[in-house]
């Protein structure tokens, strides 16, 4: 039947969305699937139902896209969707409410406090340190983020932040090496793919380095000590059945310089699929070419 690969949206990665829902696209349309776009932000979901579209391909990304909201419409109408369900795609839509998950069941994640002012973002440097991560809870693509090294930074930090999101999140920042890996499949038959290690200019994997610029390097296979990929993929895919994930995601971690001990950040449940893409890049390694991912991502699409 007809599948929708929903892109575009209404959040601040729209732009993100619409590269990585072109790419989806033309992918699925190259492999003989009948895969059209369509964007919530321009028409109402409801018009699926009504233009007998029978599965979406959801590669919209942060809020209104990636965080149960969309995943619950498509629930009430019926329509099997790509990756994870409502819950868990709320969950990791919200890094503090993630952090507070992985804790509780002994996930290593970096510390943090959850900030409502300028104030209270002065009080966590002093107490979590230098550098610190000042980033809106739910948001994508580092979009309103700060690294901060002395407290001065503190106030535009925080107002920066809480421009995208009123849940602003504080966290220590773990100095080593950044690295991601994509996760496939669900439940017992979930596996983790190879890591990336990212290295950025100067370090910072910004917006500009992610999507637009070639000045960041991509390492996979990832050159990690023997040993630590393994200890990172295990790590991820623990991370990724925590939260009750489905179909793909990819984490975020990055492993301190000094003590080797991995930290997540983060899970992606909509990860990107545009030509800068990590999930694309890692599963390429393994042996899975793009299209054979949208393939193989939207046969598990479920209700
Ligand atoms: N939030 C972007 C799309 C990613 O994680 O790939
Ligand atoms: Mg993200």
């Amino acid at each position: 039947g007809k599948v929708a690969v929903l892109m575009g949206g209404r959040s601040a990665e729209r732009e993100v969305s619409l590269m990585s829902g072109a790419g989806v696209l033309q992918a699925l349309q190259e492999r003989g699937v009948d895969a059209h776009a369509f964007d919530p932000a321009e028409r109402d979901l409801a018009e699926l139902k009504r233009e007998g579209f029978s599965r979406c391909f959801i590669a919209l990304h942060g809020r209104f896209g990636e965080d149960g909201t969309v995943q619950g419409a498509l629930e009430l109408l019926g329509i099997p969707y790509t990756g994870s369900g409502v819950l868990a795609s709320s969950v990791a839509m919200d890094k503090v409410m993630t952090k507070r998950i992985w804790s509780a069941v002994g996930l290593p994640t970096p510390g943090w406090r959850q900030v409502d002012s300028a104030q209270a973002t002065r009080e966590a440097f002093a107490s979590l340190g230098s550098p610190m991560i000042v980033k809106p809870a739910r948001e994508g693509s580092t979009i309103g983020l700060t690294k901060v090294v002395n407290a001065a930074q503190c106030e535009e930090a925080y107002r920066l932040a809480a421009q995208h999101d009123p849940l602003v999140l504080c966290e220590q920042f773990i100095a080593g090496d950044e690295v991601t890996c994509p996760v496939l499949g669900t439940g017992d038959a979930a596996r983790a793919l190879p890591v990336i290690r990212i290295v950025a200019p100067d370090g910072n994997y910004d917006y500009q380095n992610k999507y637009f610029t070639d000045d960041t390097k991509y390492l996979v296979p990832c050159g990690l000590p023997e040993g630590e990929e393994v200890r990172i993929q295990a790590l991820v895919l623990e991370a990724f059945k925590t939260l009750g994930c489905r179909g793909w995601a990819r984490a975020d971690v990055m492993i301190d310089a000094t003590t080797r001990k991995p930290y997540l950040l983060e899970i992606n449940t909509s990860p990107g699929m545009t030509g800068h893409s990590l999930v694309p890049m890692s599963a390429r390694a393994a042996g899975i070419a793009y299209p054979d991912l949208c393939v193989q991502v939207l046969a598990a699409a479920t209700l």
